[in-house]
């Protein structure tokens, strides 16, 4: 246990000298009193909110329910705001301010006299941008899940974020509904505050950061607009404060196992392909190596038991009324390090124990699993010397082993004209090509990685085909789209290298990836290549860009990464 003189923020505010009289005395200016703060840990909570991040509409509220806590605890509680990553609204892609979000955390924390931090987010990009500032700084850190929004309702049908925008859209284009139809989902299809309530990246990545024990127990999966959400906050604030006189930094949490942990429930959830990025950039922060081999092999042990879509049929609102995290995490327990703690000073031992499962086709067992394995799969060839991630589960299952022509895009905006073109020389046979869309790029690795079905085969009724792409793809999008492709085309990766009417190879199974061009050929088109110029010359674009890692290491910033010490800021 710390002393209040062991504190961090000892050094701002319990000295007898002349600053520390500065610091009390602007502390009293807003009407606080000695005994407010004195001796008490000073907790951060880094707060996400903003008038245009409609995932966290309610986070204003939740800080005042995180307050009350801290307050009970005998902390002092003050707000940070932080950069607001909406996934729909921040362009060219949230992706391009992870880091900086996570460089923002930690020189927040850095900064000022803080002992203990409260993060909250959940939409997208927040929850990992958050955890890896934590992490790098070091302070102990609760991680509050925004929760994801009620379920989407037109004409009473069910209706998922994402999955359900990308489904009617292409009956839409297909001529199957009517404007007055679309007009009428897009006011049912988002309904409350909250995330994405599919398993998109926020869904799968809250439950990450439960499963690395980041959060209080069950805390992920309670919907955003549910009062148990304003508890959850509340019982946040109190064991904060606790923490900080524990010293339960995020050293003590991130561990091989808990990662371990994060990646089997990342599978069972049936999550998002972005959690792979994600995931490597927190561990690497923590000094733990994990590459993409690691979920290929936990991906062929656990099944998917979280029947939710876009692999399963449910959305997340049904996930918790069946149980929640807790009680699929219950489904799990051979698979997972039971022995982890987390930020509730408990093990999965003690916090699984009595854990129910109140709807056996929501959240499946063993023994009837949504899929049974291979959730996600990792390629290698000549495509992608340093891999390619693909979900199999969201993909007709005839495309998993596939050969045939390319129809090469250098970018976006090629590509997105050419698949209106009912003109198109296009077959069901080829595959769609998308260059340039990395982490250099996009630039910032955009999700566009499931590239459009060209409308002359949606016509026809295709609905999937063998799309490949140095791109991200949401976590509520599907389909046979080979994703991540490393190194990407815009350093001079292969894919850089592919032309229309190339031969493309694909086996799932074998886990490869090839272009089927010879050797001296590749060599003279490399020969030829150029590398493009740079995207930004100034601001943070020119920063990312001088600085961003490739997909396989989970596009952190080098200087990021490292775990060279920064020293605590003198007080003067
Ligand atoms: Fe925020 Fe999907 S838009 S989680
Ligand atoms: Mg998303």
């Amino acid at each position: 246990m710390k002393t209040p003189e062991e504190l961090r923020s000892h050094r701002w505010l319990g000295v007898h000298d002349l600053r520390a009289f500065g610091h009390r005395s602007r502390l009293k200016q807003m009407g606080y009193d000695r005994a407010d703060f004195a001796g008490k840990p000073v907790i951060a909570i880094v707060n996400t909110w903003s008038d245009i991040n409609q995932c966290h509409a309610h986070l204003r509220m939740r800080a005042e329910e995180v307050k009350r806590g801290v307050w009970q605890a005998g902390g002092f509680p003050i707000e940070l705001p932080a950069m607001s990553l909406s996934e729909p609204f921040v362009k060219p892609t949230t992706m391009l301010y992870r880091n900086f979000l996570a460089m923002e955390v930690e020189e927040l924390l850095r900064s000022h006299p803080v002992d203990g931090a409260i993060l909250l987010g959940g939409c997208d990009k927040t929850t990992p941008g958050l955890l890896m500032g934590a992490i790098s700084m070091g302070l102990p850190a609760l991680f509050v899940p925004a929760g994801p929004m009620l379920r989407g309702n037109w004409r009473g049908q069910v209706l998922g974020s994402g999955s359900d925008s990308w489904k009617y859209w292409d009956e839409l284009r297909a001529g199957n509904i009517t404007e007055e139809d679309w007009d009428e989902i897009e006011s049912g299809i988002a309904r409350s505050y909250g995330t994405c309530m599919t398993m998109g990246t926020a869904a799968s990545m809250m439950a990450v950061a439960e499963a690395l024990g980041f959060t209080l127990p069950n805390a992920s999966s309670i919907p955003a607009a549910d009062a148990n959400h304003s508890r959850m906050a509340t019982a946040s604030g109190r064991r904060i404060v606790d923490m900080v006189w524990q010293d339960v930094t995020p050293e003590t949490i991130l561990s091989p196992e808990a990662l371990h942990n994060a990646m089997v429930v990342h599978n069972a959830m049936g999550g998002s392909t972005n959690v792979i990025v994600h995931l490597i950039a927190l561990a690497r922060r923590a000094g733990l190596p994990l590459d993409l081999e690691a979920f290929d092999a936990v991906s062929r042990e656990v099944p998917v038991l979280a029947n939710v879509r876009p692999s399963g049929a449910y959305l997340m609102e049904d996930f918790w009324y069946a149980g929640g995290l807790r009680a699929l995490m219950g489904n799990l327990r051979e698979h997972l390090h039971m022995d982890s703690r987390t930020v509730a000073d408990r093990t999965w031992n003690e916090i699984l124990k009595g854990a129910e499962v109140y709807n056996a086709d929501v959240i499946r067992g063993p023994d009837n699993p949504v899929f049974a394995g291979g959730a996600t799969a990792v390629l290698y060839g000549n495509l992608a010397p340093d891999g390619a991630v693909m979900k199999p589960a969201a993909a007709r299952s005839d495309l998993l082993r596939h050969r045939g022509p390319a129809i090469v895009f250098p970018n976006y905006d090629a590509m997105a004209k050419a698949v209106e073109d009912e003109g198109l020389e296009v077959t069901s046979d080829h595959v769609l090509v998308l260059q340039n869309a990395g982490p250099q790029g996009g630039p910032g690795m955009p999700e566009w990685g499931m590239l459009p079905i060209p409308r002359k085969l949606v016509r026809q009724g295709l609905r999937d085909m063998l799309r490949i792409s140095d791109a991200r793809m949401s976590g509520t999008s599907y389909g046979a789209c080979i994703l991540h492709v490393a190194p990407e085309a815009w350093v001079g990766g292969t894919l850089a290298l592919a032309k229309t009417g190339d031969e493309i190879a694909v086996d799932v199974e074998a886990r490869t990836l090839d272009l089927c061009v010879e050797e001296d050929e590749l060599a003279r088109r490399r020969e030829a290549w150029r590398p493009p110029e740079p995207h930004y010359r100034r601001g943070w674009g020119a920063i990312f860009q001088d600085h961003i890692g490739q997909a396989n290491e989970g596009c952190d910033f080098d200087i990021l990464a490292t775990r060279a010490p920064v020293p605590e800021p003198e007080i003067h």
